[in-house]
Order: C-alpha cells, then sequence, then structure tokens
C-alpha cells in the first residue's frame, strides 16, 4: 500500500475534522501518499479527490462537521456505481481507503470490498453511538453534551413557569443519546426506541412527580421512540389526560450535530485514525476501528454493521431510580 484516501460518509459529526487529520498526518508519518475524497461516495463516484499532506489538515481539530463533506450515495449501492468509483480509484492510484461514518457507510465499504478485493477500514463517526464493536463513536461525546448543555437551560424557563417540557432529541434507531443526556440532565422521565414503557405508565410517573412537589418537569424523547406519538401528540395527550400541566415541547434538531468537538472526541478520533492506517498497513482490511476499556480494537465490519449497539441496561436502571 502506497497510497491511503479518506472520506466522510452519512451524517456529520462532531470529530469527524479530527479522525481525517489524523489519517493524513499518519500517512505523512509512516511516509505514504494520502488523498482526500469530497462527498463521501458520491465523490469517489465523480472522481472528486485531493491529494493531502500534513499540513492540508492544519487548523481543522476544533472544527465540527467534515471539511470534505458527506452525502448518503444512492449510486454507490448500484454495481455501476461501485464500478465507477473502482475505476476512479485506481486512476487515482489509490491502494485503500479509510471510510469514517455509521452504518450505511460501513455497509457500502463492505460491499465494494467484496466485489473488487479492495482494502477498506472504518472509523466510526457519528453521534448517535450505535454501531457494534465499540463502546464509544466519534461525536456522540459532544452531542450529548450540547444536549445537557441546551436542556439546563430549558429547565430554567421550566422552573420559572412550573411547566412540563417535552424536549426531542436524535436517534432514529437508537436511545443512546436520550438515556445518557436525560441522566446527565436529570430528566424525569426518558422515553427510547429500545422500549415502550406504554403512555399509562408516562401519566402515572407525572402525576406521582407533581405528587411529590415536582414544580417543573423535562421528558427526553429519543426521535425514534416507540409510543407511537411524536413530542406535539405527547403534549396533546398529557394535557388531555393530566390537565395539571402546562406542556411545552422543544425539538433540539440537527444543532446536535454541530458545534466544536470535546476534548475527548478529539483524542478518540486521533486515537483512532492513527489504528486504522496501521491496520491497513498490517495487511488487514474490512475491519473498523473500536474502543472498548480504553483500548484501540478491530471488529470485522460484517459484525459490526450486524445490529444497533444496545442500551445500557444498568443506566436504565440508574435512571429509574434517579427519577423517583
Ligand atoms: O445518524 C445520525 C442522525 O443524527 C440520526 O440520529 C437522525 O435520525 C439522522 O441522523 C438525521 O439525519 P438527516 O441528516 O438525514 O436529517
Amino acid at each position: 500500500i502506497k497510497k491511503i484516501a479518506v472520506l466522510t460518509s452519512g451524517g456529520d459529526s462532531p470529530g469527524m475534522n479530527a479522525a481525517i487529520r489524523s489519517v493524513v498526518r499518519t500517512c505523512a508519518f509512516m511516509k505514504l501518499e494520502c488523498a482526500a475524497i469530497y462527498r463521501g461516495y458520491q465523490g469517489m463516484i465523480d472522481g472528486d479527490f485531493k491529494d493531502m499532506t500534513a499540513r492540508s489538515v492544519n487548523n481543522i481539530i476544533n472544527k465540527g462537521g467534515t471539511i470534505l463533506k458527506s452525502a448518503r450515495c444512492e449510486e454507490f449501492r448500484t454495481p455501476e456505481g461501485r464500478q465507477k468509483a473502482y475505476n476512479q480509484l485506481k486512476k487515482h492510484n489509490i491502494d485503500a481507503f479509510v471510510v469514517i461514518g455509521g452504518n450505511g457507510s460501513f455497509a457500502g465499504g463492505l460491499k465494494f470490498n467484496e466485489e473488487f478485493n479492495f482494502p477498506v477500514m472504518g472509523i466510526p463517526g457519528t453521534i448517535d453511538n450505535d454501531i457494534l464493536g465499540t463502546s464509544y463513536t466519534i461525536g456522540f461525546d459532544t452531542a450529548i453534551n450540547t444536549v445537557v448543555e441546551v436542556i439546563d437551560k430549558i429547565r430554567d424557563t421550566a422552573s420559572s413557569h412550573n411547566r412540563l417540557f417535552f424536549v426531542e432529541v436524535m436517534g432514529r434507531d437508537v436511545g443512546h443519546i436520550a438515556l445518557n443526556a436525560g441522566v446527565g440532565a436529570g430528566a424525569e422521565e426518558i422515553l427510547i426506541p429500545e422500549q415502550n414503557l406504554g403512555l399509562e405508565r408516562l401519566l402515572e410517573s407525572l402525576k406521582r412527580s407533581k405528587k411529590s412537589g415536582k414544580s417543573s418537569s423535562i421528558v427526553i424523547v429519543a426521535e425514534g421512540d416507540k409510543t407511537g406519538k411524536n413530542v406535539f401528540e405527547l403534549k396533546d395527550y398529557v394535557e388531555e389526560h393530566l390537565p395539571i400541566y402546562d406542556v411545552r415541547v422543544s425539538v433540539l434538531g440537527h444543532m446536535q450535530r454541530g458545534g466544536s468537538p470535546t476534548c475527548f472526541d478529539r483524542v478518540l478520533a486521533s486515537r483512532m485514525g492513527v489504528k486504522a492506517v496501521e491496520a491497513l498497513m498490517a495487511g488487514k482490511s474490512n475491519y473498523m476501528v473500536g474502543i472498548r476499556d480504553n483500548n484501540l480494537i478491530l471488529t470485522p465490519i460484517s459484525e459490526a454493521i450486524k445490529a444497533h449497539t444496545p442500551v445500557d441496561e444498568e443506566l436504565v436502571r440508574v435512571s429509574d431510580i434517579m427519577t423517583t
């Protein structure tokens, strides 16, 4: 392997730039050539490449988003699209690539590797923290800190007005953001896709909390929760069945994906970038770099994409106890 490419794919996450920087600088350190691929797999198909040196990634470690841009690419799902991508990689003398992204991005990389026997290495970058084979994905720590900061602010106004707030956070399939930020921000209830506790229990818990003397309440709702109601319908439902509350809704949305990465995410991304290049140079392919017990590990991409990381049962229990 003489030349490695790096791309970001799928939803962006804070810390992706630190991971790009790490891959580029590790290549420079190991005297390898490095190319950036812009706009994810779409840019690979279009040949949107740029040669990188250690100096190309100055002053990006602190920046959110991804300087390489990201995309969700339909064409890469087709054999014709992947063939075009392969031709471009060959044309630019690229021998391996590192893809920074989530499940969908890894599935694309795996398929590509199977078809062309092309060395691929994955780095988990998503705020959702839902990828098997790693305790943390790049961006998760920043996202939960952003959510906690915002909920602290919402709590100020909730308590001034004795209000109940439903706060919707990201997490299409998983409740990691909701659960962690919920515990960290002291939410009264946390609704996550992994558990449907039912609307009755929500009403009961809100009633109990009012009775116990709480004047305001925050309920965190993961966007993929399984109550069958979105936050606005939940508001209507509670207002109808429990008219003791003045209810408001706040949907945090994409602000959770932005912002300067925390130190944790920057360090994680730096470590994972080094490991990804080293693993490729050691002849490994089709793995994802992960972290467990503060050790970097490699998991076959085929395993990593099999399922979502389950929520931590112990944290669910802690959250139940804290909402007493
Ligand atoms: O995958 C990360 C994520 O933030 C999910 O939690 C969320 O459902 C989704 O991205 C939103 O993505 P889009 O950028 O397509 O709105």
